[in-house]
């Protein structure tokens, strides 16, 4: 089946990357906002016929930056993926690297909803074919699509990424035990005695501040910390200040999906990372490794 992708405002280097890896060609958007605030998009294409009766990708993630928040990217999404239900496609797919809210995979309060679920509900509403994300902070939450959905695993090239920077007796650490299994399934990539320690994390639901705590041996090891979003920095900084206190050598900061929102950069930089490292789930310079071949492989044999 012929195939094409179109480029979101959301993923405009990571898409262009995946359609270069499955020889595609591309379609980008024309989109802008209205004074009101309302948005505009329009696939850019001038005859429909590129679309009709073909397999549609489409690349969006819904993460934050300067110029757009997740919600214009959520509906950015919605407004492509209508576009090509209208026009006609004989299969669509739809990327979404990084997916917006779904870290509120449960209820936390009286009162709320699970928005991860709302997300998704509005997803299948379009009766898309496949979805594929990447790194879900609560993979469980699949099952509520409706299609084939697919949760892309990063791990082993952040991993690749670190072991070339030459990190030495390395120990990953989890900036929270409910983050342990992934942290576990991430140190097998740098050996299969590779320890996983944790501190203690405690999220306050009302206010969102974070208190952490403990105190690892870590005298002379490298530490990679792992989480799958960096916001705010304020989970990473704090591991990272823990960890330095509890004698690590080098500090690697690595997320999947690195937002890096406010002061997280100074944050982490300043608690004492050597570096910081995402994915290019997130269009920025912190995007040092590229998902495009992983997710590209995924598309390739469907
Ligand atoms: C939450 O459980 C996530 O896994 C991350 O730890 C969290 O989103 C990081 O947020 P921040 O950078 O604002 O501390």
């Amino acid at each position: 089946m012929e195939k094409i992708l179109i480029v979101g405002p959301g993923s405009q280097i990571l898409g262009v990357k995946i359609a270069e890896e499955l020889g595609i060609e591309t379609v980008d958007t024309e989109s802008k906002s209205f004074p009101d605030g309302e948005n505009y998009l329009r696939l850019n294409i001038e005859d429909e016929t590129i679309i009709q009766g073909k397999e549609v990708i489409i690349v969006q993630s819904t993460g934050p930056s300067s110029n757009a928040d997740q919600n214009k990217r959520l509906f950015e999404l919605a407004m492509m993926i209508d576009s090509v239900k209208r026009i006609g496609s004989k299969k669509i797919i739809v990327v979404v690297p990084y997916l917006a809210y779904a870290r509120q995979d449960k209820i936390f309060r009286p009162g709320e909803c699970p928005f991860a679920t709302t997300i998704i509900r509005m997803i299948n509403s379009f009766n898309i074919d496949e979805f594929y994300t990447v790194d879900l902070h609560e993979p469980k939450i699949l099952v509520d699509f409706s299609c084939k959905a697919i949760n892309v695993d990063s791990m082993k090239l952040l991993a690749d990424y670190i072991k070339k920077l030459g990190a030495k007796d390395i120990v990953v650490v989890s900036p929270d035990k409910g983050a342990v299994e992934r942290s576990k399934a991430f140190a097998k990539y740098f050996g299969d005695d590779v320890l996983v320690e944790y501190f203690e994390k405690v999220r306050d639901v009302k206010t969102g501040d974070i208190a952490m705590s403990g105190k690892l041996s870590l005298k002379n090891k490298d530490v990679v910390i792992a989480d799958d979003i960096i916001s705010t920095g304020g989970t990473m900084a704090t591991a990272i200040k823990l960890s330095k206190e509890s004698g690590a050598n080098r500090v690697y900061a690595v997320a999947t999906h690195a937002l890096m929102l406010q002061q997280a950069k100074y944050r982490i930089l300043k608690a004492g990372a050597d570096e910081i490292i995402g994915t290019d789930s997130i269009d920025n310079q912190l995007a040092k490794v590229s998902l495009a071949k992983t997710i590209a492989d995924y598309l390739k044999f469907d």
